[in-house]
């Protein structure tokens, strides 16, 4: 079904970008990004040390309009040209989630359009799709502010996790060190510029749980580490020194990109089977950023015969291009909601596993 061309505009506010934009997508081709656009709040934020719900909620629902009227101006498109709306329904900080949701009832109220409702996390997993045309299966790890997960894609609305944090996911960690270092936020690109001049060796810090032999793994402890670090580089120096932050930095890069590469290369074993003849990994998320981590795993994938797909930053951290991708490749499967469409601050994207407990510093954990 829906085998045409279709032009989906998308709308993201699940934290704290605000965010719309237009895809469209003709069968057989690769799906163009006719214009996508990212407000930040960062500067809203930078005084209370982390996303503040309230503000955050109040914000998108003053730029939603805004950044679809410019997404739609950008794409030289009017409400009329567009065959739907996708929004992120969930999971997410729920009063920005509701915002968005509003936004795209109206819409789709008011125009007639198909309303399509889609997981924030399964926007992050099928991202490879819309930048590199990658098709299911494939192993993604999601590695973002609040989600740290494996997932085997199967299909638009079908994934399997195979693992994930137990505590902080990595970009919590990395705003979190940044924290403890006097850093800016978001931390995980304060602490890859600064980790540059630093030795990555000079801290021992712990690997968490690589000995079990799974793809469970945890953060929390690390943070912790850099803290204790921090505190006897402070005893021996009377204070911080640039030296001691650019090598804790580097340390603290190490550790994560340890964890996480070494735990992609356990898992490309153990559901190897499952990948087909050609496995892929793909990484998603805004951790997929930081260039060091990207780079070990790109050797990981080498290793084991497994083709690489990492999207381009932009397409890493939140947008709303995936969203509108989602909503295509959900709308193609026939997929569609009411004007009754809920918002989710919790919502798993697979049914089978239990949710994980505990809430994110940006919004709880699917
Ligand atoms: O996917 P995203 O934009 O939002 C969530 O859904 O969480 O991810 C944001 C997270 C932040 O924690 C940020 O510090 C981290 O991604 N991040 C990075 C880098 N760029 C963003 N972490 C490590 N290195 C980076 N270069
Ligand atoms: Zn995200």
């Amino acid at each position: 079904m829906h085998e045409l061309e279709v032009t989906f505009l998308g709308i993201e506010s699940s934290c704290d970008d605000t965010a719309a934009a237009v895809v469209r997508h003709v069968p057989g081709q690769m799906p163009s990004i006719l214009s996508s656009v990212v407000m930040g709040q960062t500067e809203l934020h930078e005084a209370f040390g982390g996303v503040v719900p309230e503000i955050a909620a109040r914000a998108h629902a003053e730029k939603l309009d805004i950044a679809v009227e410019r997404a739609l101006r950008n794409a030289g498109l009017t409400l009329a040209a567009l065959d739907g709306v996708a929004v992120t329904a969930g999971p997410g900080l729920i009063g920005g989630v509701l915002a968005g949701v509003m936004l795209a009832k109206g819409i789709a109220a008011g125009t007639g359009l198909p309303l399509v409702g889609v997981n924030h996390l399964a926007a992050h997993a099928l991202t490879p799709g819309l930048s590199d045309g990658l098709e299911p299966p494939y192993l993604c790890l999601l590695v973002s502010g609040g989600h740290c997960q494996f997932l085997l894609v199967h299909g638009a609305e079908a994934f399997t996790r195979v693992g994930g944090t137990i505590d902080d996911a990595p970009g919590e960690a990395f705003d979190k060190t940044a924290r403890i270092l006097g850093l800016g936020q978001p931390g995980g690109p304060a602490i890859e510029a600064e980790a540059k001049a630093g030795d990555p060796n000079r801290f021992a810090l712990p690997r968490p749980l690589l000995d079990r032999p799974d793809c469970t793994m945890s953060f929390s402890g690390l943070k912790t580490a850099v803290l204790r670090a921090r505190d006897q580089a402070i005893a021996a120096a009377g204070g911080l020194r640039r030296a001691d932050r650019a090598d804790l930095a580097a340390s603290f890069q190490r550790a994560v990109r340890d964890v996480l590469s070494e735990k992609t290369r356990l898992a490309l074993r153990l559901y190897r089977d499952r990948l087909g003849d050609s496995p892929s990994l793909a990484v998603a998320g805004g951790v997929a950023a930081n260039a060091e981590i990207r780079a070990a795993l790109t050797e990981v994938a080498a290793e084991s015969g497994a083709r690489f797909v990492a999207p381009p930053l932009s397409l890493c951290t939140d947008n709303a291009a995936m969203v509108a991708w989602a909503g295509i490749e959900r709308f193609r499967q026939g997929g569609q909601d009411g004007l009754d469409l809920g918002a989710r601050p919790r919502w798993p994207l697979d049914r089978s596993q239990p949710a994980l407990l505990g809430s994110g510093r940006k919004g709880a954990k699917a």
